[in-house]
């Protein structure tokens, strides 16, 4: 079940009670012994702002669900307005940090607003409105959250598609959402140079003809190729717009109105479009957001993630906006131009709250701990932990070297389906256990079934499913809802399959066990072993390819791709460097094997299917299932000794 060690985590004796700091913490005693409806109920009506009232809290038709029926609200009115006009217009949203030393501008929330407006009025100019969609290929500049509330101003529902994503990928998103019109900028830092986006998107572009309209936004000096008819500069279309958000009203939307899709990797070669309401999902990420990280009106707030992902969303963008937060927002890598970018940034700002992923953690765990040394971090009041499991030392390295021995650590479990934190601590309410995601949330039901969907025993490994809706639930893969059904509601009727697997201890806290499908989790990035074996295959060189992943201590997984190669041929190293960089243009460097084994055939049961699992075992370099049903048994032996030499 998963790649965790289950026996070590059991053996994780450590404990953290919580601090006397957080003895008026949002969430205190007795906050669990709530009843969920209604604590859903309050926060729906109190945590925001409604044009129309709700009059239904839900409605749930396995496995749809629907929440806060009847209400009609705003994302960006929610976000941004009405904070300026509840007077805290001085407040800064939020402090970006440009990657080049020295870059950087404070967005208060009046500011964000006349932003907000100027980009929402010059998205009109070209046609958007509401019902329009509209693709996003930013970096983390200030204009990426802007554009995202721009769109959710008008109604105009956004996929945004990590910069990191190939043209390939971005054309295939924006053409499954059909969207009209793409945002993108010129270049966008990485290491001290300029990464051409633009490019990027204009290769997408031809592959994706119903882009009538391209934003580009500035962002660095370089020569950009500009399509005429068709391509924009942000600066210069945006040069005369009003920015008075008197003469452009947020579009009241209903509560179950689509407010963004965002694209995930599934078991198969194509990427589904997790669906995400407005209403709902607001009120989810911007409650737990509330609670789990324990926001005052003092917090300055950083998820060191890309708004790319769906972390971004919720815990960059709309939670901590809805909230009031400050927040900061960095372009660029850790360890530009040195390994202590980040605890720069921590002091500069008194950051209060952190919140990034293990696979980070990890690297600056092996970076040392001199580089956090070097800053007073002594702001830090919490640190947050998501999107894979979490080890126990890396958890004790960060509570210790980055949280001053004092911080609790909330390891919080979601998805991009689950559009918000299902399971975490609480820091005034939670005794806390280095690699526990400890605690469902508030009216989340989760159960660990075994094979046949029976709960198992405590202690015991088995599938994470959940049976209760919560409000930011996905409300579906966009156009395919036949695989909305097939994908989590099949193999157990009646719950919905998480793809995780976890066990529960005695104390109901729950140990996530990574995934228990055929998707990997390379640093925190959900990749499919399908995607990148089709990449792989669609090279004119290689006949089949299987793909799966090994621990790796940095990455947490890593991929392992198995190929043989058309005529049976032996690969050269220059055959790696190809393949690499081939899966890199389909689908985007994050997606790049690790190791690539070529071999004259792939283990294939009687039957003709190709044994994962066995493939798995060779790269964890574990114990080998079951060979019998194997066609060729020698096979594996060849295997072991390749895969043993491409390491
Ligand atoms: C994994 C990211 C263990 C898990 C928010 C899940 C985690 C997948 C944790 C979702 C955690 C995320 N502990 N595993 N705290 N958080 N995961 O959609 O396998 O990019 O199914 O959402 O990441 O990844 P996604």
């Amino acid at each position: 079940m998963g790649d965790r060690n289950i026996d070590a985590l059991l053996s994780e004796q450590r404990r953290y009670p919580p601090p006397p700091e957080f003895a008026d913490a949002n969430a205190g005693p007795g906050f669990y012994e709530q009843d969920p409806d209604a604590f859903w109920e309050r926060e729906g009506r109190e945590r925001v702002d409604w044009f129309t009232p709700f009059s239904t809290l839900r409605e749930w038709t396995p496995p749809y669900a629907k929440w806060y029926l009847g209400g009609k609200l705003n994302a960006c009115y929610n976000c941004v307005d009405r904070h300026v006009e509840a007077g805290a217009g001085d407040k800064v949203a939020f402090h970006w940090e440009g990657e080049p030393v020295g870059d950087r501008l404070a967005v208060t929330y009046a500011d964000l607003q006349r932003r907000v407006v100027r980009f929402a009025n010059t998205l009109k100019k070209i046609g958007v409105g509401r019902g329009t969609n509209v693709a996003i290929y930013l970096g983390m500049v200030p204009d990426l959250p802007v554009a995202m509330l721009a769109c959710a101003r008008l109604g105009a529902p956004h996929t945004v598609v990590f910069g990191g994503f190939s043209a390939d990928s971005l054309a295939s998103r924006i053409n499954d959402m059909g969207c009209q019109v793409l945002i993108t900028q010129d270049a966008s830092w990485r290491r001290g140079r300029p990464l051409p986006l633009k490019p990027v998107a204009d290769e997408a572009m031809t592959n994706a003809p119903g882009v009538r309209r391209c934003l580009v936004v500035r962002r660095t000096e370089v020569d950009t190729p500009m399509t005429a008819g068709r391509d924009l500069w942000y600066h210069e279309a945006s040069a005369h717009v009003d920015d008075d958000a008197a003469n452009c009203p947020c579009e009241p939307m209903d509560a179950e109105d689509p407010l963004f899709l965002m694209y995930t990797s599934g078991t198969t070669a194509k990427p589904k479009g997790i669906v995400h309401t407005t209403g709902g999902y607001l009120v989810g990420v911007a409650t737990t957001h509330h609670y789990v990280f324990d926001i005052k009106q003092s917090t300055v707030y950083w998820c060191a993630a890309d708004i790319g992902w769906i972390t971004g969303h919720s815990y960059i963008v709309y939670g901590p906006l809805c909230n009031g937060v400050t927040s900061v927002l960095y372009e660029g890598t850790p360890d530009f131009p040195d390994k202590d970018r980040w605890w720069d940034i921590v002091e500069r700002y008194g950051v209060t709250v952190l919140y990034t992923a293990p696979t980070a953690i990890r690297t600056h765990m092996k970076w040392g701990p001199e580089f956090a040394r070097r800053h007073d971090l002594s702001s830090i009041r919490l640190l947050g932990s998501v999107g894979e499991p979490i080890n126990p030392e890396a958890w004790v390295w960060y509570r210790t070297h980055i949280g001053g021995g004092r911080a609790p650590v909330v390891d919080t479990w979601w998805q991009t389906e689950t559009g918000m934190i299902l399971i975490s601590p609480l820091p005034g309410v939670s005794t806390l256990k280095p690699g526990s995601a400890g605690r469902p949330f508030i009216g989340v039901t989760p159960s660990v079934v075994d094979d046949h969907g029976y709960p198992v025993t405590p202690g015991e490994g088995g599938f994470l499913v959940l049976r209760e809706p919560w409000p930011a639930m996905l409300r579906g893969i966009h156009g395919d809802p036949s695989r909305y059904l097939a994908t989590y509601w099949s193999r157990f009727p009646g719950d919905y399959l998480v793809g995780d697997g976890a066990r529960v201890d005695d104390d109901g806290d729950y140990w996530l066990l990574g995934r228990i499908d055929d998707v990997m989790n390379v640093s925190g990035h959900r990749i499919s072993t399908v995607e990148v074996e089709s990449a792989l295959v669609d090279d004119p060189t290689v006949a089949e390819a299987a793909v799966c992943a090994r621990p790796d201590e940095l990455t947490g997984q890593a991929i392992v791709a198995y190929v043989t190669l058309k005529g049976g041929r032996d690969g050269s190293r220059q055959a790696v460097a190809t393949l690499r960089q081939h899966v890199a243009e389909k689908i985007g460097r994050l997606a790049m094997p690790a190791n690539i084994v070529f071999t004259p055939e792939l283990p294939k049961t009687r039957s003709g299917k190709i044994m994962r699992r066995l493939l798995r075992d060779i790269a964890e370099e574990g114990t080998l299932g079951d060979t019998t049903t194997l066609a060729d048994p020698s096979v594996v032996e060849e295997i072991r000794t390749r895969a043993a030499a491409a390491a």
